[in-house]
């Protein structure tokens, strides 16, 4: 039996990588799924690769008239959302004494204000539609730990866990459960992005650092999207009706080693 049957999910960032994987579950999973993204062309192309139940939708996270649009949208297409999972963000890394300002605000407007605000806007529609929903917003094992080059990313990914845990509260009243995933090191785009920064700051050729934290995980390489599915439909779907505020590993023991 399809365990998403009949429900439609709201889906940030998915043009590619996890949340695009998460797209494709969802999808096997009997969902509708909207794909909601700054990069529409890799958007819409997502979407034809899906087939019949997903669209594609614009949205910039970090803007509060594209986050309202694209909800509206997908309300007005899909006729609802029963699940959304907060993916959208962007890495950054540097010593302390290089950081940005610029970056910080970058990279908290997607990463922290972009969830608070996406995970709001749809809250509205699930209250004012009464039948509950799942809100899932993808943390990291960056945000449990600092790291001595990566400052921003991992306290944005903090402020996941934190925002998970009072929205979770919050928002349990209302039948909505809000949990979070915290990747380990999951192999894909975004990590070809760590990893030119890791060469940059560590003086490693490209790949290097990559193999490095792949050889460090205890499950014995890194994850792939695919590894992260299973959590994120289990979140979505009834059987994890008591399950509020919580932020689940799934990162091969990485963390935890
Ligand atoms: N890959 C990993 O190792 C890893 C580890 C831990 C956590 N995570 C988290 O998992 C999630 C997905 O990671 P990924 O590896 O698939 O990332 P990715 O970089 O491959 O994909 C991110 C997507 O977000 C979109 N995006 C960027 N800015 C946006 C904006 N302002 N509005 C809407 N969409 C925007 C991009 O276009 C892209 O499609 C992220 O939250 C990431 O922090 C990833």
């Amino acid at each position: 039996m399809k365990r998403l049957g009949g429900k439609t999910a709201l889906i940030t960032g998915a043009a590619r990588g996890i949340g695009f994987e998460f797209a494709r579950a969802y999808v096997a999973e009997g969902a509708q799924v909207a794909i909601a993204d700054i990069d529409m062309a890799r958007a819409q192309a997502a979407a034809d690769e899906l087939g019949g139940s997903a669209i594609a939708v614009k949205m910039d996270v970090t803007q509060q008239d594209s986050i309202d649009a694209g909800v509206a949208a997908v309300i007005e297409q899909l006729g609802g959302i029963d699940i959304l999972i907060n993916n959208a963000a962007i890495f950054s890394a540097a010593p302390i004494t290089e950081i940005a300002r610029k970056d910080f605000d970058a990279v908290f407007s997607i990463n922290v204000s972009g969830v608070l605000f996406t995970m709001q806007a749809v809250a509205q529609h699930m209250i004012a539609r009464g039948q509950g929903g799942k809100i899932i917003n993808m943390a990291s094992q960056a945000g449990r730990r600092g790291e001595a080059l990566v400052a921003v990313y991992c306290a944005s990914k903090a402020a996941v866990i934190s925002l998970t845990q009072s929205a979770g509260l919050n928002l349990i009243q209302h039948g909505i459960n809000v949990n979070a995933i915290a990747p380990g090191v999951v192999d894909g785009e975004h990590w070809d992005g760590v990893d030119a920064f890791f060469a940059k700051y560590e003086s490693k050729p490209l790949g290097q650092k990559k193999k490095e934290v792949g050889e460090a995980v205890p499950f014995g390489r890194m994850g792939v999207a695919a590894d992260l599915t299973g959590m994120a439909v289990f979140l979505a779907t009834k059987e994890a009706d008591y399950v509020v505020a919580q932020t689940f590993g799934v990162d091969g023991g990485n963390w935890m080693s």
